[in-house]
């Protein structure tokens, strides 16, 4: 299949051109760079050094025997973008190219409202330049199971079907999401699922887990195939910050009780249930939500694990309660569903300690790459607007 991947430069984008090449599909890509510079702008880097495109496209040819054709260019330009999909004409296009940050979006005004206009009017483009140029293509959004929040009742796949003064009816599942990002993604999916009623696009919109991991094995042991692992408060997602803490010796840092549980999955889950997604179009006009998720943990119980598979590998690290600058649940119910990947031959890998082990390894070279920047490891955006940097807190004192 012809697959355009929207921010290909990306911590997912980039194994996944490798991942789909490896299956014999033809790849495209776009990316302006932006998560390069946002990284910087936060005063992280990535823990694995990455090259510039023009080193991975040369890498990706002498792997695959196959190029990539890659085009630097915003989505947010929108002549950029039909004209990209007009040329290449795709089946498939995997829309990754947004910002993916929760605390990034709770900086300020300024963050908050690029946040939006990036991921909504980007999603938006690629609706119409579909609906333009390639009105048959499967649409393959990545959006967040922090759509949903965290209701008190199970969490279906997108839709359920309710009973209200007597009338049934099958509806979208509430969302309550928790940030300005994860709204973002919200005002995405209904513009998408607006977009495949009326014009009968066809799209799967992907409620997706917390991704971890540093590696897939489609990427052999060449650095210039490697994808970014950040550690800072806005683009380190937990997983990974734990472990880059880990080999600093460094306390892993548990915001609030750490009772807060959600999905995650391995980045090698993440691109086999993307292929799986691909592989699998839907009817043209209809609109699917698949949630993807390998496993749910609580934040606390996370780092539980990575402290003992640190151990293992003869890093004695502690956990560090601090005061939490999210505005979240910490003790909640949670049961979402994930099963139309799994009916569509998802095999989850379903071994953390495993996947924590080959990370710890990955990142013991890189410890003074991570020492370097280690400041980003405390918080300090915090969602009721103010900077202020989190304290530890006695975890005997969390209710
Ligand atoms: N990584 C996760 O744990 C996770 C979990 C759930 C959902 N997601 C979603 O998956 C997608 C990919 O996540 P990721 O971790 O690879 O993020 P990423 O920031 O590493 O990748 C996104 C890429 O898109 C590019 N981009 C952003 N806006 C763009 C624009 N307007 N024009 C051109 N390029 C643009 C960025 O430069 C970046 O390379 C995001 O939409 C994210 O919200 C990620």
């Amino acid at each position: 299949m012809r697959v355009f991947i929207a921010g290909i430069d990306g911590y997912l984008g980039w194994p996944l051109a490798q991942y789909l090449a490896a299956r014999g599909h033809e790849v495209a890509g776009a990316d302006k760079f932006l998560r390069r510079g946002w990284v910087e702008e936060v005063g992280g880097q990535s823990a694995l050094p990455i090259y510039s495109m023009d080193e991975r496209l040369q890498a990706f040819h002498e792997h695959f025997g196959m190029p990539v054709l890659f085009r630097e260019g915003d989505l947010l330009d929108y002549a950029f973008l039909r004209q990209f999909l007009a040329d290449f004409q795709p089946d498939a296009i995997v829309h990754l190219a947004e910002m993916p940050s929760a605390a990034y979006s709770m900086i300020d005004q300024s963050h908050a409202a690029f946040t939006q206009q990036n991921n909504v009017i980007g999603s938006m483009n690629v609706l119409w330049a579909m609906r333009e140029v390639c009105p048959t293509a499967h649409l393959v959004k990545l959006g967040t199971m922090g759509e949903y929040g965290t209701p008190n009742i199970d969490i279906p796949e997108g839709f359920f079907e309710v009973e209200f003064r007597g009338r049934k009816d099958y509806l979208p599942f509430p969302r309550q999401a928790g940030s300005f990002y994860h709204w973002s993604k919200v005002h995405d999916s209904n513009n998408i699922m607006f977009a495949c009623n009326l014009w009968g696009l066809r799209a799967t919109d992907i409620m997706q887990g917390v991704v971890f991991g540093t590696q897939i094995n489609e990427m052999g042991d060449d650095p210039r195939l490697c994808s970014r692992l950040d550690f800072d408060q806005c683009f380190g997602t937990v997983i990974n910050r734990f472990c880059c803490q880990a080999v600093i010796d460094h306390p892993l840092t548990v915001f609030g009780s750490g009772g807060q549980t959600r999905g995650f999955l391995p980045l090698r889950d993440s691109m086999q249930c993307l292929a799986i997604t691909i592989e699998n179009t839907p009817e043209q006009g209809e609109y699917r939500v698949f949630n993807q998720f390998e496993e749910c943990y609580s934040i606390a119980g996370l780092a539980e694990q990575v402290q003992q598979v640190s151990a293992e590998l003869g890093l004695h690290v502690q956990v560090n309660h601090l005061d939490n600058p999210r505005e979240e649940r910490e003790e909640h119910y949670y049961r979402p569903d994930r099963n139309h990947l799994i009916e569509l031959g998802y095999i989850p890998t379903s071994d953390l300690k495993a996947e924590l082990r080959t990370m710890l390894r990955d990142l013991m070279p890189q410890r003074e790459r991570i020492q370097a920047r280690s400041a980003v490891l405390i918080p300090d955006i915090r969602w009721n607007g103010q900077r202020e940097r989190s304290n530890i807190i006695d975890p005997a004192l969390i209710t």
